[in-house]
């Protein structure tokens, strides 16, 4: 039986890459896209969701729309610099055929995990929001996913949206304290591990050299994001973010991870947004009660880019 999981997305170029490279895996049943905002609004993240499963022909597949600002404060807006005016490039593709469902992401989560227990695997590529929302609507959906599988955060590294946090927790780190303290498993797939995994122009072209609707999608969305890695890292590619989540999914032996409570940093001081593991011999209050997540510290790199390669062309 292959495994359900709903990924809840700000598509965005790596969104975009990571929901076909599901869509192309056997192994997992997408039972539903929700959507967030982050790399663009939340209602561009809604038709850009609406269309990616056009391009790869399952128009079928629910997307819900999720909220439109994080639980405390309001968004910060989007970053066309990175994902382009439009999320995918600036490739500005026509509007979609078909239309959100009328839950909201959150009402839509709790459905799904309630009628399925032990069985739905969240898997959030974008701010928390909508965990956080489903988690306050239902609590009892943390007894009854399966796991939480969430690429965000930076635990011993540098983070991205400013030195100290990762961008998607950044953008709501109340939502993310949330999700990290709920008593359900948490798997962390931050920067420690997608910084050192790093999609090159060998693989680039390998995509370019495919003659699929999705890796045409892929050939034709990934120069204005590869354009912003080349320009501000010391690269030749892109980070594989997104994407690392769901190869998570598919093969958790790909990383290493370690065990550790999470506290994400929810002042509004320099270090708003950053996840702090609960590390040291001795707990501190703070951390106390906390479920451990797993933190992804190490990588496969070259068995994760090749393994979405190998999906993407099949
Ligand atoms: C995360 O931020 C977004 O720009 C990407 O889509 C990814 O989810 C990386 O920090
Ligand atoms: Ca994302």
């Amino acid at each position: 039986m292959p495994r359900k999981i709903i990924i809840d997305t700000d598509p965005g170029v790596d969104d975009a890459m990571a929901i076909f490279f599901a869509l192309k895996s056997p192994e997992l049943d997408v039972i539903g896209l929700t959507t967030i905002f982050g790399n663009v609004h939340t209602d561009l993240a809604t038709v850009n969701a609406l269309r990616l499963l056009e391009i790869a022909g399952r128009p079928e597949i629910p997307v819900a729309k999720g909220a439109d600002d994080p639980m405390v404060r309001d968004y910060d807006g989007p970053v066309p610099y990175v994902h382009g005016d439009d999320g995918q490039g600036n490739l500005h593709l026509p509007p979609p055929a078909g239309r959100a469902v009328d839950q909201t992401a959150a009402e839509f989560i709790v459905e799904q995990v309630m009628a399925a227990p032990g069985e739905v695997t969240l898997v959030p590529v974008g701010p928390l929001t909508n965990i956080g929302l489903a988690l306050r609507l239902e609590p009892r959906i943390a007894q009854n996913v399966r796991e939480v599988v969430l690429m965000g955060g930076a635990a011993f590294c540098p983070g991205n949206a400013s030195p100290a946090a990762e961008a998607n927790i950044r953008n709501d780190p109340e939502a993310a304290d949330l999700v990290f303290g709920a008593p359900w498993q948490v798997t962390m797939v931050g920067l420690d591990v997608t910084h050192n995994t790093i999609l090159g122009p060998d693989h680039i072209d390998a995509y370019a050299a495919l003659d699929n609707p999705i890796a045409r999608h892929i050939t034709r969305i990934l120069p204005h994001y590869r354009k912003f890695f080349e320009d501000w890292y010391p690269i030749q590619g892109i980070y594989v973010h997104d994407s690392s989540a769901v190869a998570y999914v598919l093969d958790p032996a790909l990383f290493k991870v370690e065990r550790y409570p999470v506290r994400v940093d929810c002042t509004s001081g320099i270090s708003r947004g950053k996840t702090w593991p609960g590390t040291g011999r001795r707990l501190l209050p703070d951390w106390e009660g906390r479920p451990a997540a797993n933190i992804c510290v190490e990588v496969d790199a070259h068995r994760l880019v090749e393994l979405e390669l190998e999906r993407i062309r099949a």
